[in-house]
């Protein structure tokens, strides 16, 4: 089955739930796919509907749908509350949940309890971790315990902080190499996808050509297999300075103000609501 069989109106296929096994056969096929980001029902039903492959609650939603400035404060069970919302508007995607910032760094049994949160009340399909180290321990343990898990290199952006800011990483060749080297860590460890965020695009390739799971890219280039986008980056809903790797595909933002300022003045002149929009009797 192609990953995009729901887009290319393949028919049947379609309705059978996405896998990480249909992720490793893409990747097997050079089938390049999309991986996008959900935070409520509806949202995650147009993805689903339009026959994106991966939806990722990722804990972007503490910026873009909380309004905080970073990633660190939202917590697991708001994670879990807008993950349940996600798999509520899915049929068919693999819905993958991030665990946030303080609900797995304590090591491999911490990363089993969140995780185990994630698929049992949530409803995901598979967890996604930031980081190499311990994280490649706490991998193979939730791996061990049936869990599918996306592994996160690059920018990660629960290490703010340490990085001082959101910079491109892996810039000198030592910094590339580890990179390099910790995506080997995180494949042989058993995660079935890798996202790598901010790095130039030798690394993006280097990477791709050094693992045998999926790379799923977001400012790494070209080269890897799949390509994530934060749904208000893609929609043009997001203000203010946005990184280059940015593409806005639509500016909703632009078209929800036109409508609600139809609407006010609509309603200012009388014209709605109209009769059609009224109930007789
Ligand atoms: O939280 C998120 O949206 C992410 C993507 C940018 C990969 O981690």
């Amino acid at each position: 089955m192609s990953v995009h069989a729901a887009v290319d109106g393949s028919g049947a296929a379609a309705s059978r739930p996405v896998t990480i096994h249909d992720l490793a056969t893409a990747r097997r096929d050079g089938e390049r796919f999309i991986m996008v980001t959900a935070s409520d029902a509806s949202s995650g039903a147009i993805l689903d509907e339009v026959g994106v492959p991966v939806i990722l609650v990722g804990d972007s939603l503490a910026m873009v749908a909380l309004g905080y400035d970073s990633t660190l404060p939202v917590t697991l069970d708001e994670m879990l509350h807008h993950t349940r919302a996600v798999t509520r508007g899915v049929r068919r995607a693999l819905v993958v949940g991030d665990l946030p910032f303080g609900s797995y760094q304590a090591g491999p049994t911490a990363a089993l309890h969140a995780a185990t949160r994630m698929l049992k009340e949530a409803g995901a399909g598979a967890v996604k971790l930031e980081g190499a180290g311990r994280t490649v321990e706490s991998t193979a343990l939730l791996v061990e315990a049936g869990i599918p898990v996306m592994g996160h290199l690059g920018l990660t952006p629960q290490s703010v902080h340490q990085f001082g800011g959101f910079r491109v990483q892996a810039k000198d060749d030592a910094a590339a190499d580890r990179i390099v080297s910790d995506a080997v860590e995180l494949a042989d460890a058993g995660a079935f996808a890798i996202v790598l965020e901010c790095v130039p695009e030798s690394v993006g390739r280097r990477v791709t050509d050094a693992v045998d799971v999926p790379t799923i890219g977001i400012g790494a280039g070209q080269h890897t297999d799949a390509q994530v986008l934060v749904w208000h980056d893609l929609l043009g809903l997001t203000t203010g300075r946005l990184p280059r790797f940015v593409k806005a595909y639509a500016d909703l933002r632009s078209e929800i103000s036109a409508a609600v300022k139809t609407f006010a003045s609509e309603v200012a002149d009388g014209e709605y609501p109209g009769p059609e929009h009224t109930y007789g009797g």
